[in-house]
Formats: C-alpha cells, structure tokens, sequence
C-alpha cells in the first residue's frame, strides 16, 4: 500500500493538484478495472448507491448491523451483490462508501479505524444531523462534517460526497444520456480523489473537487451546493464559499 499522497498549499496549488490528478494513470485504471465496493449500511443511499456500482460492473458487499434484511436487495441485484457483516464487508473491500446515520460513526471509528485506513478510499455519504442522531451531530457540525469524520475514523482516505442529493433521484441521473449531474467533494488524499472520480464518472456524475476535506462542512443537506447543478454551477458557487 503506497503511502498517503496528500495535497496541501494554497487553494490554487490545491485546484492544479486536482487538475493534473484527473489526467493521472490511476484515475484511468480505476475505471477500467471492477473495484471491490463495501456499503457500511444499506438503506436509501447505500442500497441506491451500491446498486448503481453493481450495474456498473464492481462487485458490492452490501452491510449493516442486520445483514440477513439484505437477502432481497442482494438477490435482485445479481452475482455481483452480496450482503455481509460491517466486519466482512470492510475485509471484502478496496473502497468504503459510509452510508449510516452520523450517530454510528463513532462506534464503527472504534470497531474498524485500521481497517478502513488500509482501503484505496472511505467514501462518506454521511450527514450529521442533531435532530436525528444527538450530540455527536452538534459536535460534528461545529468541527465541520469532514474533519469530525476523521477525527471519528483516523488515517481513513476519506473523501466526502453524494451527501446532499436524494437517493430517488440517483437511478434517473445515472441513466441520463449525454448530460452528467455535478458531483461535489472534498478531499485529502490524490489517489482516493482519483479512485471516488472515476466511481462517478461510471453512475453519470461530473466530480467537483471543491477543495480539501475541511470543506466537507459545505457538503450537507441546506447549503448552496445542496440539489442537482451543473459542474459549472458547482464550480461558480465553490468560488464563493469559505
Ligand atoms: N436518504 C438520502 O437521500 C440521503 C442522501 C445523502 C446522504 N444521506 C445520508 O446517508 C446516511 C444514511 O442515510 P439513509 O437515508 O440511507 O438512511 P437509512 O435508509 O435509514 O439507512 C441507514 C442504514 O445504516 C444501517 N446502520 C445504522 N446504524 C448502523 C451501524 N451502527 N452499523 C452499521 N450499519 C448501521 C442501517 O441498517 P441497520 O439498522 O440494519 O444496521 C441501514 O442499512 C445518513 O447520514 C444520511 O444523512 C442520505
């Protein structure tokens, strides 16, 4: 496993790294060879989310605390799909997508920290919301959702997206022809930047670095990027935010 390769600097050097890292040889075998896919939960998001992976041709083990609920999702969706333990899941997986309510990161950060560290990229889905999941949301919100993540999950690639669209609406943008919905993120590491790009760019989304993982804050339900916009809209209301 190649170490962290992180991009640091100024906001400027951060967009160039971008540039150049979506031109990079690991961002074009990424989307020629199936990646193994862990879903740490399998409701809305990442039953929609895994299913769109599944139908782009990686293999997807499906988790939650009851994998045993996941038969049916797994048996329409076809060979490709599996449904396992949080545990099996994370062993089976090159890359992570955290799709549960917040309130679950700190126990998963407690259970599986080491073992997510050792994936390409930990895609997080997750919003925290007081309302829902407590004080750890309000905590969260203050940090500002993508640095609490990895303070929750530390050395986790983490790069955080897919976070303020619905997951009914992500079959429709998926099947689209010849127009890709934007898809902001915010991220650290170049490689799990690199390998989270071309996962969208398979289901029919535009990623949009918009800067690094603290600005993981602006990627929640509520906010300017929140919705469906264009790339170029994404770009336009990135340059304005803090
Ligand atoms: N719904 C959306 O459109 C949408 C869009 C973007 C982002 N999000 C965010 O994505 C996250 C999931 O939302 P959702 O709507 O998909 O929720 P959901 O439909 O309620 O599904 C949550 C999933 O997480 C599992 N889960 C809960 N606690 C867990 C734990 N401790 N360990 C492992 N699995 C656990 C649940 O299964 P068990 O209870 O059986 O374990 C279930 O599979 C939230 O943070 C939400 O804000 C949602």
């Amino acid at each position: 496993m190649a170490t962290h390769a992180v991009i640091n600097g100024s906001r400027r050097d951060f967009l160039l790294g971008a540039a150049l890292l979506a031109m990079s040889p690991l961002a074009a075998r990424a989307a020629d060879a199936p990646l193994k896919i862990a879903t740490v939960g399998a409701g809305r998001i990442g039953s929609a989310l895994g299913g769109l992976w599944v139908k782009a041709g990686h293999p997807v083990m499906f988790s939650s605390r009851h994998p045993e609920e996941l038969k049916d999702l797994v048996l329409n969706l076809g060979p490709l799909a599996q449904a396992g333990s949080v545990a099996e899941a994370i062993a089976f997986a090159d890359a992570v997508l955290l799709a549960v309510p917040y309130r679950a990161l700190p126990q998963i950060g407690k259970d599986h920290a080491p073992a997510l560290a050792a994936k390409v990229l930990v895609l997080d889905a997750c919003n925290p919301f007081p309302s829902r999941d407590g004080e750890i949301a309000v905590w969260a919100r203050e940090r500002g959702a993508g640095r609490a993540t990895a303070e929750l999950l530390p050395g986790a690639r983490l790069v955080r997206a897919f976070n303020a669209i619905g997951a009914a609406r992500l079959p429709e943008i998926a099947s689209r022809r010849g127009v890709r919905t934007g898809m902001p993120m915010a991220g650290d590491d170049v490689h799990a930047i690199a390998v989270a790009s071309s996962l969208m760019r398979e289901i029919n989304f535009e990623p949009v670095l918009i800067g690094p993982l603290t600005m993981g804050r602006h990627l929640v339900p509520g906010t300017p990027l929140a919705g469906e916009h264009t790339p170029a809209e994404i770009r336009s209301i990135a340059a304005t935010l803090k």
